[in-house]
């Protein structure tokens, strides 16, 4: 039986977040293709991949209010602009990994995903099982979604990985940052922010607190968000908070060679 991994590969790794317009990180979208490649390639795991948004979604998510709804025409257009920049990213993702011989297939959440006042609720996950019963690595990714109340809404990558890891039996969860992990402050902006090695229950409520949001262009709440997310839906699921911008990390974080933040929740 081949474990099932679901990886993140955040905003702030594959682009430029802090970009005002579109930018990917092109060298590093690659090298991450080859060390998925590697993972695969060792015959012992299925594999999810969730992207998010970085530069090609939250900066007009942000300008144009949509993950507060859609009223006027301007933002109807700028909905139908972010979806076409998320498909943008994604296929130069998916054209990485086909380059890898990896056989991707993109799953575009606004297809199949609608939210209620910005509030998620799931989605039918067996269309996932059978992509990976078919040896298909599903690639989905942080969306702008049809919203019943408000027109529209934005739905993170990050709550589709804790909904899958909770719905599907998942042996790890890999979330790729462009920092080390989780510090006890903005490890950008204060020199003295501290790795946070364990996040478990005993700790969880501290870490918390001590997150603050920083001044990106971000819709979805950056780390709180992420972990906030990761509580709801990660139980008992082990998940590693490790930087993407390093190579070789998704190999040590297999090889429990210790790096980043590990988080167990129970
Ligand atoms: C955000 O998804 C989706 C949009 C803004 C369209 P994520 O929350 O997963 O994106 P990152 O990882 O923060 O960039």
């Amino acid at each position: 039986m081949k474990k099932l991994l679901i990886i993140k590969l955040g905003g702030s790794v594959i682009t430029y977040k802090d970009s005002p317009t579109p930018k990917a990180r092109l060298d590093t979208i690659k090298r991450l293709a080859k060390e998925i490649a590697q993972i695969y390639q060792q015959n012992k795991y299925q594999l999810i991949l969730v992207h998010g948004a970085g530069s090609f979604g939250h900066p007009i998510a942000k300008k144009y209010n949509l993950h507060q709804g859609m009223k006027t025409k301007q933002q109807e257009l700028a909905f139908s602009l972010m979806d076409q920049q998320m498909i943008e990213l994604n296929s130069i993702i998916i054209q990485a990994l086909l380059k890898n011989n990896l056989p991707a297939i993109s799953l575009p959440p606004r297809s199949f995903v609608q939210q209620s006042a910005g509030k998620f609720a799931g989605f039918d996950s067996q269309i996932i099982k059978n992509c990976l019963d078919q040896n298909q690595i599903p690639v989905l990714f942080g969306d702008g979604v049809l919203d019943d109340k408000w027109g529209c809404s934005i739905i993170s990558g990050d709550t589709i990985v804790s909904y899958l890891a909770q719905k599907l039996h998942t042996h790890q969860v890999i979330f790729l940052s462009d920092v080390d992990g989780i510090y006890t402050s903005d490890p950008k902006t204060d020199q003295t922010a501290k790795l946070i090695p364990e996040i478990s229950n005993k700790n969880f409520n501290k870490v918390i607190k001590g997150l603050t949001p920083t001044k990106r262009h971000d819709v979805t709440g950056e780390m709180q968000g992420k972990i906030i997310s990761l509580q709801r839906g990660l139980k008992d699921v082990p998940v590693a908070i490790v930087n993407g911008l390093k190579a070789k990390t998704l190999q040590q974080v297999l090889m429990q060679a210790s790096t980043g933040t590990k988080l167990l929740l129970n």
